[in-house]
């Protein structure tokens, strides 16, 4: 597909240096869709909050704001003594890589640059330079795996077809047009008539607020249904194809993605509807052999109960609310990545051999 493809489509930058190039520039997503605002991290204690507080989000989006984050962190301190200065950048890098548990995105990025210092020699300003150097890749490659995501992906979204996504897996997730909606940018751009359904995404909304405000943004429809809306909708005959995004899938191909997408995918298999999942090399896990293996975030009760500062449960409950599901392979139809469509049974030899995460 020739580069200047998506001319016709607006694609919203979520992570980049700011203008004197010392920081991080996110949009803050807690604010979307009712403001589109920029924050600058510049400190580590800035960067783990963004990410803790899902300002910033996203498996590829987090990993990218975890390795640029750690460069603008350290950059007060070039003129430290070499140790202490390898000895803080330690002490950032883990500090950061956990700062969310199940997106391997966050590790693996930051795990590059801790290896890439650790190669290095020089004082502390030729050790920023080449953290910097390691930043910068990571954004790019992710930029350019999305782009192949969704050219592997396309020919999965005929014209006409109506597309069931969950949580936000697009620009505002990535460093480019994002994982799941990156064969829908694509789609759109050549003309395609496609529609979008966005499941709301309980409890943080990441559907309603995230997708629905990127893809209007670029003029594709959208429908934003709750969650517990789309078994209806299938029935209906409404849906023709599901595809999510994922934030860890192992060695099997189980894959963890926002909570709620197994419901998805038991739905779609139970209505014979295609369940596709699109992630970037960087968001495999070959050192877990199943999802069983795959820590699960766990969030604070109030997101349930009094989202959005409503309270909508009485106060003496229980709460349930991990942040993130695994989906088995069985029930996926297909995961496309950088590399190309796999199916089952999974072997993602053709990735090639890959570093292992942080910590
Ligand atoms: O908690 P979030 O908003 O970070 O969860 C994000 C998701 O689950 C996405 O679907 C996933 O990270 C893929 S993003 C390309």
């Amino acid at each position: 597909m020739p580069p200047d493809t998506l001319r016709r489509v607006t694609i919203v930058e979520a992570v980049r240096w700011t203008d004197d190039g010392a920081g991080v520039r996110i949009i803050d997503q807690t604010r979307l869709p009712a403001e589109c605002v920029a924050r600058e991290l510049r400190t580590v204690d800035d960067v783990c909050e963004a990410i803790a507080a899902l300002r910033v989000r996203g498996a590829p989006a987090i990993g990218i704001a975890g390795a640029m984050g750690l460069v603008a962190a350290l950059q007060p301190h070039a003129d430290d003594p070499v140790d202490r200065f390898r000895w803080r950048a330690a002490s950032y890098a883990e500090r950061i890589a956990g700062t969310r548990p199940t997106a391997v995105n966050l590790p693996w990025a930051v795990g590059r640059l801790r290896r890439r210092l650790d190669a290095a020699q020089g004082d502390p300003p030729a050790l920023l330079a080449e953290l910097r150097a390691e930043a910068e890749l990571v954004l790019a490659e992710d930029r350019a795996m999305c782009q192949r995501i969704g050219e592997h992906a396309l020919p999965l979204v005929p014209d006409g077809a109506r597309v069931l996504t969950h949580c936000n897996a697009g620009a505002l997730a990535t460093g480019g047009i994002g994982t799941a909606l990156a064969p829908l940018y694509l789609a759109a751009a050549l003309g395609r008539r496609i529609e979008v359904l966005v499941d709301e995404t309980r409890p943080l909304l990441q559907g309603s607020r995230l997708t629905a405000w990127e893809l209007s943004r670029a003029g594709i429809p959208v429908t934003v249904l709750t969650d517990g809306m789309a078994a209806s909708l299938m029935a209906a005959g409404g849906v023709d194809l599901c595809i999510v995004g994922a934030d860890r899938i192992a060695a099997n191909g189980d894959v963890a993605n926002k909570i709620g997408t197994l419901g998805v995918a038991i739905l779609a298999r139970h209505f014979g509807l295609p369940f596709y999942v699109a992630a970037p090399s960087s968001t495999l896990d070959p050192s877990l052999a199943d999802g069983g293996g795959i820590p699960i975030e766990q969030r604070a009760a109030g997101e349930v109960v009094a989202g959005f500062g409503v309270r909508t449960a009485p106060d003496d409950v229980q709460v349930y609310n991990p942040a993130f599901d695994v989906t088995p392979a069985a029930l996926v139809t297909a995961i496309v990545t950088d590399a190309g469509v796999f199916r089952a049974p999974y072997d993602f030899a053709a990735l090639g051999s890959r570093p292992a995460a942080l910590g």
